[in-house]
């Protein structure tokens, strides 16, 4: 019999107090007068409560000491110092430098002076118009990121903001139809410069520009490109350069962040940074597991994925104005974590990401929430609440009705709601898992802290995992056949088609 590993140790133990508290009564965990001290967090401007977590005080200890025992703190400092942790593509992952007081990346600072100029109407079109529209033409990294802080942080004061990411026609025509030529500035945002998407949307734009401005018209200054391959860019316009160590899905502290930057200005783009940076500050001087934020979200999220068997996990934001985030954090999470070979090569016999979804609350309350406490499936879910709305009074009660809403899911997910006197059809089991994050303002600076933590517990879980979180190798193999597909309708190229493949096509080309 081989001696058990320390870690292993503790996986077995996880599994055997799994079974212990199956049987435990979850009402009982919520009367603990002592359990809401133990089980929240509050930073500067987020309070963090995990007391609806499926977990006591035997399992959190077993956590925190599966976090030492894997060293993930340790993992969390060498990414932050430019540690080689992206082996695939032999790269850093310098995101946390990125947004550091001391970063090295002078296209940084071109950028924000750049979006400054902008906005101060020093740089205009062709006609000497000043810019009235900005569209950002980009997708995943390059775009969902920007659009989530536009639509979260709202009250711009700059330019009309576009975002353009799909190549469908109607996309293109949604956008364009509304815009004028003269008036318009296209950040074409791509770090790879050869997403299909972007550039053929770039094709399009320019050639919409040619056919409604005169043919002599310069417009070098209508086009800015943000990319990590400035060589692509071979006339004179203005090209910021985004560092190949920054994921495309890690990209916003970067000139990536040029449109947030325009849309409301340098100063809430640097409260962004701030935001990013007191989170990192937390984290990364936060040496002891049990507080640190990131690791506790980490050992929960291996917790609910790896000993409960959750198949999903939640992100039910009770702010409209924070509609994009389930989407943000979709790549994030899963192009970061959704992996199945480990950092050594090896088929990993774990389960790595969950599917993360979600929606804006309450309506997903009257969407999805039937199946959530009635339904066969186990998932985990994030609650995020904001508090700002407060602010103005004759919100305060509508504002207190939200979070009522919010803390009523959480309980019901967690203890159910076994009415004796009910008959079956009307029991909910419960036993879900859910963190509510209660943002104090929605502001630059807590979004940018709240996205710092989400980026740090997911590199805490690709450690944990033995994964790579910085590569997205799986993306490129639909891509390629994708290739071959559009060969076979538009040049009739059959190699790498199957049958199947080629009667599908013949038959929807006939319609
Ligand atoms: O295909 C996936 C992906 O490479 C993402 O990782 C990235 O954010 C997105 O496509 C856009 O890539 P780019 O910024 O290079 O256009």
């Amino acid at each position: 019999m081989t001696k058990l590993s320390k870690r292993d140790q503790v996986w077995r133990k996880l599994d055997e107090h799994a079974h212990r508290i199956s049987d435990l009564d979850l009402n009982q965990l919520l009367a603990d007068k002592k359990r809401f001290t133990d089980s929240h967090l509050q930073l500067e401007h987020l309070l963090v409560d995990w007391s609806r977590q499926i977990v006591d005080q035997p399992i959190v200890d077993l956590l925190n000491q599966l976090a030492v025992e894997s060293r993930v703190y340790q993992f969390l400092l060498r990414m932050s110092r430019g540690d080689q942790v992206n082996d695939t593509e032999a790269r850093a992952a310098t995101h946390v430098q990125q947004r550091s007081l001391h970063t090295s990346d002078q296209s940084l600072q071109s950028m924000l002076n750049l979006a400054g100029g902008i906005r101060r109407g020093s740089l205009c079109g062709h006609s000497g118009k000043l810019f009235t529209d900005v569209v950002n033409v980009g997708i995943g990294g390059s775009h969902l990121g920007p659009e989530m802080v536009y639509r979260a942080l709202v009250q711009r004061r700059g330019p009309r903001i576009h975002f353009l990411s799909n190549a469908h026609p109607s996309a293109r025509s949604e956008i364009l139809s509304a815009l004028n030529p003269d008036s318009t500035l296209f950040i074409v945002a791509s770090k790879s410069y050869g997403t299909f998407e972007t550039l053929d949307n770039a094709r399009f734009i320019r050639q919409w520009m040619n056919e409604r401005v005169p043919p002599d018209a310069d417009l070098a200054n209508h086009f800015i490109h943000v990319t990590s391959n400035p060589d692509e860019i071979t006339n004179n316009e203005t090209v910021l350069r985004v560092p190949s160590s920054i994921g495309g899905r890690f990209s916003l502290w970067s000139a990536m962040g040029l449109v947030i930057a325009i849309a409301f200005g340098v100063d809430v783009y640097q409260d962004l940074h701030a935001g990013a940076r007191s989170m990192d500050h937390h984290v990364f001087e936060t040496t002891d597991v049990a507080h640190n934020l990131a690791l506790k979200l980490a050992m929960l999220a291996v917790w609910n994925t790896n000993v409960l068997n959750t198949e999903s996990h939640l992100i039910l934001p009770y702010d409209p104005r924070l509609q994009l985030l389930p989407a943000y954090l979709q790549q994030l999470e899963m192009e970061s974590n959704g992996k199945s070979i480990s950092r050594d090569g090896e088929p990993v016999n774990w389960h790595t990401s969950p599917i993360v979804w979600g929606g804006i609350e309450t309506d997903g309350q009257h969407a999805y929430h039937q199946l959530l406490h009635q339904g066969t499936r186990k998932y985990s879910a994030d609650i995020i609440v904001t508090r700002s709305n407060g602010s103005q009074k004759d919100n305060t009660n509508i504002d207190d009705w939200i979070l009522a809403n919010a803390v009523a899911q959480s309980t019901v997910m967690f203890a159910g709601n076994q009415e004796s006197s009910d008959p079956g059809f009307k029991n909910i089991e419960g036993r879900h898992g859910s963190t509510i994050f209660v943002l104090n303002e929605l502001n630059a600076f807590s979004l940018g802290a709240l996205i710092a933590l989400y980026e740090h517990k997911v590199a805490s879980l690709g450690h944990l995992w033995n994964i790579n979180s910085f590569d997205q190798w799986g993306v490129e193999a639909g891509k390629r056949l994708a290739d071959d597909v559009y060969g076979f309708l538009h040049h009739g190229e059959a190699q790498n088609i199957p049958a199947t493949t080629a009667d599908l096509l013949y038959k929807i080309k006939k319609i």
